[in-house]
């Protein structure tokens, strides 16, 4: 990504005054210390920023700056990249399928939280130094619905089994915790009332007092409706906690990551073609920016301009939206209403857009080229 050292009063002024021909992601680094400070002040414990949705460094330097002292870590280039600007930061390791080189170089560089969801990973962490400085966060999973998709099907073990992993760990002597993820752009709060009073449960099961109760991500940032109410999200977790473990109540972790920056960036895409039929083809697709369009199928925030900026308006028909490259699975799932006097070099400004873009946007047939503007707003 190229790092713009100008800022710009708009993502409109821009574009109209640039013209760009490849995708630009615009950053408002007002709205992400503004969301840091809401997740550093009002969560009910630590708030550990999840590295994956944005590894972009001006966003872990304004995360910083707002007071995020922690961060979710999955790999060890995650690792270095935080070590390189925040050489004291607490570092989660909660990717739970890591090789022993992966768990050796982490240790190295000062991590002591690990998430588990299998005996062998427990296995993994004796080699490391004294379990007594290491946290292992059990991480288990529920059929719990809400969530825009699921990420039990990969990670999390069924709660009898958690609750043995966890006995071990605790027997093993490893400060022991629970930790959950109840899948992304979760909408309803009461999805961590379940997963928290199963760990409550769990921990009973095991005859462990934890450490502590890590509640994941997942928390939903404003998509096409209202901007949902984090703190409701807060007191829900707060109040179960307290519910699930009435002796002994673990501090609370969580490791936002999409709720964090998604509101931050808005992204810019341009219309290169239109065949004969009306369908677009975007300079972006589900190889770039717009990979998570298959798999979240939410209503987003657009705008549809012309090259000098004017939002085209009136009536709308239905479209078939292609991304750039050959591959004829570069395509946007169903159809999507865009106003008829849609043409070829106009722009689609999408809104909340700042999870999982750049971290995921491939070079496919050359293209995947993001920009990225910092703008006073958005
Ligand atoms: C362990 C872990 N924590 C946190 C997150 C962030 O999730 P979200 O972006 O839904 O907040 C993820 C996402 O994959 C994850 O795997």
């Amino acid at each position: 990504m190229n790092i713009s050292a100008e800022i710009w009063n708009s993502p409109v002024s821009y574009l109209a005054a640039r013209r760009p021909e490849q995708p630009v992601h615009f950053f408002h680094p007002e709205t992400l210390r503004a969301r840091a400070a809401l997740f550093a002040r009002s969560f009910p414990g630590l708030a550990s920023y999840a590295v994956k949705a944005n590894p972009d460094p001006a966003v872990i330097d304004n995360l910083l700056a707002a007071g995020i002292s922690a961060f979710d870590v999955a790999s060890p280039n995650e690792i270095r990249l935080i070590r390189s600007r925040a050489p004291d930061a607490a570092l989660h390791y909660n990717n739970p399928a890591r090789s022993k080189q992966e768990n050796a170089f982490a240790y190295g560089a000062g991590v002591r939280s690990f998430s588990v969801d299998s005996l062998a990973a427990l296995e993994k962490l004796r080699a490391l130094g004294s379990p007594a400085q290491i946290e292992v966060s059990v991480r288990f999973k529920l059929p719990v619905a809400g969530a825009v998709y699921d990420f039990g099907t990969k990670f999390g073990a069924e709660p009898d089994k958690a609750a043995a992993i966890l006995a071990q760990a605790a027997q093993a002597g490893f400060r022991p915790s629970i930790t959950f993820h109840p899948g992304t752009q979760c909408e309803d709060p009461d999805a961590w009332a379940q997963y928290i009073a199963e760990a409550g449960r769990i921990a009973r099961t095991a005859g462990v007092t934890l450490h502590r109760l890590n509640v994941g991500g997942g928390f939903p940032a404003q998509q096409a409706g209202q901007a949902p109410d984090l703190r409701r999200f807060f007191n829900i977790i707060a109040r179960s906690t307290a519910q699930a473990f009435p002796e002994n109540t673990p501090a609370l972790v969580c490791e936002p990551g999409r709720a964090m920056v998604a509101e931050a960036f808005a992204h810019a895409v341009c219309v290169r073609d239109i065949n004969d039929e009306g369908a677009l083809f975007l300079n972006d697709g589900i190889y770039g920016g717009l990979s998570e369009f298959p798999v979240l199928p939410i209503a987003r925030r657009h705008a549809v301009l012309a090259p000098d900026g004017t939002p085209r308006r009136g009536p709308e028909r239905k479209v078939t939206v292609f991304g750039p490259t050959c591959d004829s699975l570069d395509v946007l799932p169903g159809e999507h209403l865009l106003p008829e006097t849609v043409q070829e070099g106009d722009y689609i400004l999408i809104h909340s857009m700042g999870a999982y873009v750049n971290g995921v946007t491939t070079a496919f047939n050359g293209y995947g080229n993001l920009e990225r503007i910092t703008v006073l707003s958005l």
